[in-house]
């Protein structure tokens, strides 16, 4: 090589965040070399010049080129000074003009709802977390006690159940037997990241091409997104002021996913009757029925109704979620499906995750079995009642042709908007005076207002500049 033309040095190239200068100066070398900038065999220049085209010290150089010898780029000697020793990477072609996508994943993100985003001086939008409903104080003590006994947990193989650990199913099934009518031993629970983790899970498990999944008309865009991923056809069943119409339903479906507890989004509940017509629709098609139970922890007025899972184990998968009642920040939920399913959900879950997080669980374990839960649950079920009261209040008060579903859980009302008055145009025009609403898809009359999140002066005050954007005259103060 002796005579050939000394190679192009490259400038050093722009340092990435926290990144020291001697792993610059090294990144910019190897980049030369795989790139084909600095060729194989071609002599790089002596240290001065090198260090001084690079703008760094000698000493840094030297580190870096050390760097480069040992992992194998460089190779040193004495008489022929410093070459390359390796070729450049083979060219990697023309870059992607698009991903290669899986199938899943276009369905995936074609079905993703996008927020809207937006600030406004009142926000009605449904989805939003309620910081007013974390237990800061007995959540935090709960973690820290188990964090400190996790560390010392002599067999640690006990929490590596992909279900979840036993103590904590065990005190979940007890839960839901007692308050929420339901028929459960610790083998049928699975503990999930949220109601969406374990609608994922069992959509991957039931679900594909070819196969039929029913779901209510309208419904949890959450819900319909992670159905219509798997590439199943959806069949949408109507939903009436009473629920799902049992009368809708398709013949056939592996599953159906249904809110009788508080429908979403029109917080009805689901009558004694239907419920029944249900079973017998899924008993006869060998149906599943996915029962979320989203808003029970959620209820502010009387008792939750009981769960379907009671009346038929072997047919309902029953999903729950500590996402909107316990910790915004904590993924947590469960979902409680005959043994044979969990068995298969224990054996396909290491795939994705292997075992959720057992410190939130044994911390949850701690919440319920000590009553600590159930009490939360009831001073939040106070906080929800008075905001839901003066929300409805200000509401009949200002817009009395408005219909308002009425609801006994959940943290939004349902509202249906008389003849003449369109749910688009109420966004509009509500938007320009500083409120956000929520639509319902494919419904032209019907708005959706959250309450949980708003204190009572805020939820006042939105009233009154939506009756002002909509033109109601001022009728003295609002109750
Ligand atoms: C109908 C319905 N199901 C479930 C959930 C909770 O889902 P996750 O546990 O994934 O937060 C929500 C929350 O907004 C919901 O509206």
């Amino acid at each position: 090589m002796k005579g050939a033309p000394a190679p192009d040095v490259p400038a050093l190239l722009p340092a990435l965040p926290g990144e020291a200068l001697h792993t610059r100066v090294t990144r910019t070398l190897r980049d030369a070399i795989t790139r084909g900038t600095l060729p194989e065999g071609a002599r790089l220049p002596g240290h001065r010049a090198l260090a001084a085209r690079l703008g760094v010290s000698r000493n840094t150089l030297v580190d870096a080129l050390a760097h480069l010898e040992l992992e194998g780029y460089l190779h040193v000697s004495g008489r022929s000074g410093t070459r390359v020793a390796v070729p450049p990477l083979s060219a990697p072609g023309a870059p992607r003009s698009r991903l290669p996508l899986s199938a899943w994943a276009s369905r995936a993100l074609a079905g993703q709802v996008q927020d809207v985003g937006g600030e406004y001086a009142v926000d009605f939008r449904v989805g939003q977390s309620v910081p007013d409903l974390f237990p800061e104080a007995v959540w935090t003590q709960a973690l820290a006690r188990r964090a400190v006994s996790l560390g010392r947990a002599e067999r640690p193989a006990a929490l590596q159940d992909p279900l979840g650990p036993l103590e904590t199913r065990r005190a979940l099934a007890a839960y839901l037997n007692a308050e929420r009518g339901a028929h459960v031993r610790p083998d049928m629970v699975m503990l999930t990241g949220g109601t969406q983790s374990a609608l994922d899970a069992l959509a991957r498990v039931f679900l594909e091409e070819g196969r039929v999944a029913a779901l209510e008309d309208p419904t949890y865009a959450g819900a319909r997104a992670a159905l219509a991923a798997t590439g199943a056809r959806l069949l949408p069943v109507p939903v009436d002021g009473a629920g799902l119409c049992p009368d809708a339903l398709p013949p056939q479906a592996t599953l159906l996913y249904t809110t009788p507890g508080c429908q979403y989004p029109t917080t009805v509940t689901l009558p004694a009757a239907r419920r029944q017509a249900l079973i017998s629709w899924a008993a006869g098609s060998g149906a599943f029925l996915l029962e979320d139970d989203y808003a029970a922890d959620l209820h502010h007025t009387g008792r939750p109704p009981a769960t379907l899972q009671g009346l038929a184990p072997g047919r309902v998968i029953l999903l729950g979620s500590f996402s909107k009642s316990l910790a915004p920040v904590t993924r947590s939920g469960f979902l409680v499906a005959p043994p044979e399913v969990t068995r298969v959900l224990a054996g396909t879950r290491p795939l994705t995750d292997r075992v959720p997080g057992v410190l939130d669980a044994l911390a949850l374990a701690d919440l319920l079995t000590s009553g600590a839960y159930a009490r939360h649950l009831r001073r939040a079920a106070l906080l929800l009642r008075r905001r839901h009261e003066v929300l409805t209040a200000a509401l009949a008060h200002r817009f009395p042709d408005w219909a308002l579903t009425a609801a006994r859980s959940g943290l939004h009302v349902h509202v249906t908007l008389p003849a003449g008055l369109c749910a688009a145009d109420v966004l509009t025009r509500a938007a320009r005076a500083g409120v956000a609403l929520s639509p319902v898809p494919g419904r032209e009359r019907e708005v959706l207002l959250a309450f949980a999140q708003l204190d009572v002066p805020a939820l006042r005050s939105g009233v009154e500049r939506l009756a002002g954007a909509l033109g109601r005259p001022a009728l003295g103060s609002g109750k």
